[in-house]
């Protein structure tokens, strides 16, 4: 999300004339995008802002014919922490809240004449449907497209519904530049009910997954997710779509047929739990129990055998007993994510867990039980992956790996990272002329080996998402996998 703020506020600024430089010393202008999911992300900020302090004085000292360099902090502590940052940091030159950055020109025209400039009016209507965000990684095969801002959910641990604001609807697709993977971005993609289109009446009702309530009523009419993803993944069926972040509470088993039909929507689900324990659930306002989710889980594992799963979880919430912290344990080792990111719990102002609940369980408990977390994940990711080994899997090359020049690194389906040698290889399954693997190709790999985040594989031959999906090629690709060997 942050991401695509960035380049948002970047193609408002571009169209009003700034160019961007990567170089510290060039910039008359610095701006921050900012988080403040946790206290982590903002502390960061705090540190951040005291180095570029010390620099703007320095310059100021020594380059008197230079112009002011002016410092801003755009996003999510914009908005929340706008009156802290303003006294406290009197450095800062612009405050901008998330739903603000179609101001940012007039309101660096305002810091010239040495006055702060502050919008951190959050609206209803700001989706920046009209701006083309402009990506940051122009070579990079995937994008974001952000299809909804904000959340509606209120779990009681969450700032985002007070820094963003709520839902809002937003599609935008970008299929015609040559990208080869979508990610679909918001706070609660499968939520998503588009009512701005007058000639669509849908009578369908949202129905909620059995077993999970929300605080809200649920939106009706309109187009709904399913029906989005259904027509983004038609677009061009060389493009694999994904979708981040879904609540459990919205998955339809119209979702989840497209995600089983469509070989171009990948079969991976971030299902995030947060808690494997109903009574923490219950505090968190998740609208789940445990037993529900786990039902979720095998339902979706029914359909869509073969699907990736990932999750979230916070360690340590307000009054967590080490038997419902076991809870989580326990459902991890049921579930068997793929990837999990843990969080040591941060309490946030204004949220519903800070006015009715203690965060009492000590940071070093917090820390072990996040960190015993952590390394459960590490271990069931490892059997997952070691699993993985011989068999031939479609990647997708993002580019040279990180580690080696000589490796171009890519994701499978699931959204793993593999890691292949840069050889030639045969243009096609049938093909006897070769060339190199270049980034936003789609290649054939046979896995090789693995670790808990990595799968090592040889690159076979390329092909293409609908080439290698195709049942009737299934044999040929079979005879090319063995000789290719
Ligand atoms: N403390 C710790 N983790 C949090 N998350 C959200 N709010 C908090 C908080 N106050 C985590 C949740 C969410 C992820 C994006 O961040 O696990 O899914
Ligand atoms: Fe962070 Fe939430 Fe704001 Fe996103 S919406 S930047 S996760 S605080």
């Amino acid at each position: 999300m942050n991401v695509n703020d960035v380049e948002i506020s970047w193609s408002v600024l571009k169209n009003s004339g700034y160019t961007r430089t990567s170089e510290l010393g060039q910039a008359d202008v610095i701006l921050m995008m900012t988080c403040s999911i946790r206290d982590g992300a903002e502390q960061k900020i705090w540190r951040k802002l005291n180095i570029l302090k010390q620099y703007k004085k320095k310059r100021q000292r020594n380059s008197e014919n230079l112009p002011p360099l002016k410092i801003g902090i755009l996003g999510c502590m914009a908005e929340r922490l706008k009156s802290k940052i303003l006294e406290q940091e009197k450095m800062v030159d612009l405050v901008c809240g998330p739903d603000a950055y179609k101001d940012l020109p007039r309101m660096l025209a305002v810091t010239e004449s040495g006055q702060t400039a502050v919008n951190v009016l959050l609206s209803l209507d700001e989706t920046y449907a009209d701006v083309m965000p402009v990506r940051l990684n122009e070579n990079s095969p995937s994008a974001f497209v952000s299809i909804m801002r904000g959340c509606d959910n209120m779990c009681s641990y969450c700032i985002v519904p007070f820094t963003r604001g709520r839902e809002r609807n937003e599609v935008r697709m970008l299929s015609d530049q040559g990208i080869k993977e979508v990610t679909l971005l918001g706070q609660n993609v499968n939520s998503y009910r588009d009512t701005s289109d007058s000639t669509i009446h849908n009578s369908i009702d949202t129905k909620l997954t059995p077993g999970f309530k929300t605080v809200y009523k649920p939106k009706t009419g309109g187009r709904r997710f399913s029906d989005l993803l259904d027509k983004v993944s038609q677009i061009d069926p060389e493009m694999r779509i994904r979708f981040t972040s879904p609540h459990p509470k919205d998955f339809p088993d119209e979702v989840l047929d497209l995600i089983k039909e469509r070989s171009n929507i990948c079969n991976q689900i971030h299902l995030p739990a947060q808690s494997g324990n109903s009574e923490v659930l219950q505090r968190m306002r998740r609208g789940y129990t445990r037993e529900a989710y786990l039902d979720l889980v095998y339902h979706i594992r029914h359909r869509i055998p073969d699907v990736y799963l990932s999750s979230d979880f916070i360690a340590g919430f307000c009054e967590e007993t080490e038997l419902e912290h076991e809870d989580t344990v326990s459902l991890m080792k049921e579930v068997k994510y793929h990837v999990v990111y843990s969080f040591p719990y941060s309490m946030r102002q204004k949220t519903s867990a800070y006015h009715r609940l203690k965060d009492n369980v000590p940071d070093d408990v917090k820390s072990r039980r996040h960190l015993q977390l952590r390394d459960l994940f590490r271990q069931e990711a490892l059997k997952l992956n070691l699993k993985e080994i011989g068999s031939t899997q479609l990647i997708l090359i993002e580019g040279e790996s990180k580690r080696s020049p000589l490796d171009m690194a890519g994701r499978n389906d699931g959204n793993v990272k593999v890691i292949v040698p840069n050889t030639n290889i045969p243009e096609s399954c049938a093909d006897i002329s070769t060339r190199k693997i270049q980034r936003g190709d789609y290649v054939v790999v046979k896995i090789r080996s693995a670790n808990s985040q990595v799968l090592h594989g040889i690159p076979l031959y390329h092909t293409s998402l609908t080439e290698f999906y195709n049942k009737d090629n299934l044999i040929t690709e079979q005879l090319c996998q063995s000789s290719a060997l």
